[in-house]
């Protein structure tokens, strides 16, 4: 069965990566939430997707300009609608502590690609294996040397790369990389590199799949989870409530006919 992850929590109906947004998705019975996750100048692992503040609260700057406490002074809620008013940047140990009274898995995305965030692998582990959170949590990252970092701390680590280019024969690059998982967009997912991942046993989570079409078509293709701003809709999709026809993805590739390259 596939899982549903809540991207950025339930990102659709609440403000992103705020913890009603990750509340919502509990309600709408996401299996596990993913968030992004930034460094303040103390080091605290917050959760925001932006490498600055600008677009989601009311101040302006970089995260790493910001101590902790000081992030706290700024609203991530009102830019989303006034009924989120005061909601604040949750720390990643905050999520922890809240997540540990649920069942819910948890993707922890590493934004590590813009910002190079020294040691940031070494924090946010440090903080799941102390909440005892480690069989729970998937890492991922566009930056594939710090899930490296990772899998060298504890080789038991489950590290997820993302991409969302043409990778040629990706399955085989994935496997160089120690792991059995891949966080693909949904756009670069022809049939053909679903086989390719399939028959080397490689999970795929993919995101960001908002349409109901599409995320029949990947149900159908019992793909590990799907990432989606509205976990509601993908679980009765998922369930049969909503019925829908399936659209086949990736067509992107199909001028390439990706068989002929396997
Ligand atoms: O982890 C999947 C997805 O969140 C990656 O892209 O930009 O939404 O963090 P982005
Ligand atoms: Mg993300």
């Amino acid at each position: 069965m596939t899982y549903i992850f809540a991207h950025r929590g339930a990102s659709k109906y609440a403000p992103e990566n705020t913890m009603s947004s990750f509340k919502k998705a509990l309600e709408m019975k996401a299996d596990g939430i993913e968030l992004d996750v930034q460094l303040t100048k103390d080091k605290v692992p917050v959760i925001i997707h932006d490498e600055t503040v600008k677009r989601t609260t009311d101040g302006k700057g970089f995260v790493s300009e910001f101590t902790y406490k000081q992030l706290q002074n700024l609203d991530s809620g009102k830019w989303f609608s006034k009924q989120f008013t005061g909601e604040r940047i949750p720390s990643l140990e905050e999520f922890l502590i809240w997540m540990k009274q649920t069942k819910l898995l948890l993707n922890i995305e590493l934004k590590n690609t813009i910002m190079p965030y020294y040691g940031m692998e070494k924090i946010v582990y440090d903080l799941v294996d102390q909440h005892k959170l480690r069989n729970r949590v998937i890492y991922s990252s566009f930056n594939h040397y710090s899930l490296q970092e990772l899998k060298k701390m504890d080789p038991n680590v489950e590290i997820a790369p993302l991409y969302s280019s043409g990778l040629y024969q990706p399955w085989n690059y994935v496997k160089s990389l120690s792991t059995d998982c891949v966080h693909p967009h949904w756009r670069t997912l022809h049939p053909t590199i679903l086989k390719g991942f399939r028959d080397c046993s490689i999970k795929v989570r993919t995101y960001t799949v908002n349409d109901p079409k599409k995320m029949r078509w990947l149900f159908d293709q019992k793909v590990e989870a799907l990432i989606t701003d509205v976990p509601d809709i993908a679980r009765s999709v998922l369930d049969g409530s909503l019925a829908v026809k399936p659209s086949v993805i990736g067509n992107v590739f199909h001028k390439f006919n990706p068989k002929s390259y396997l």
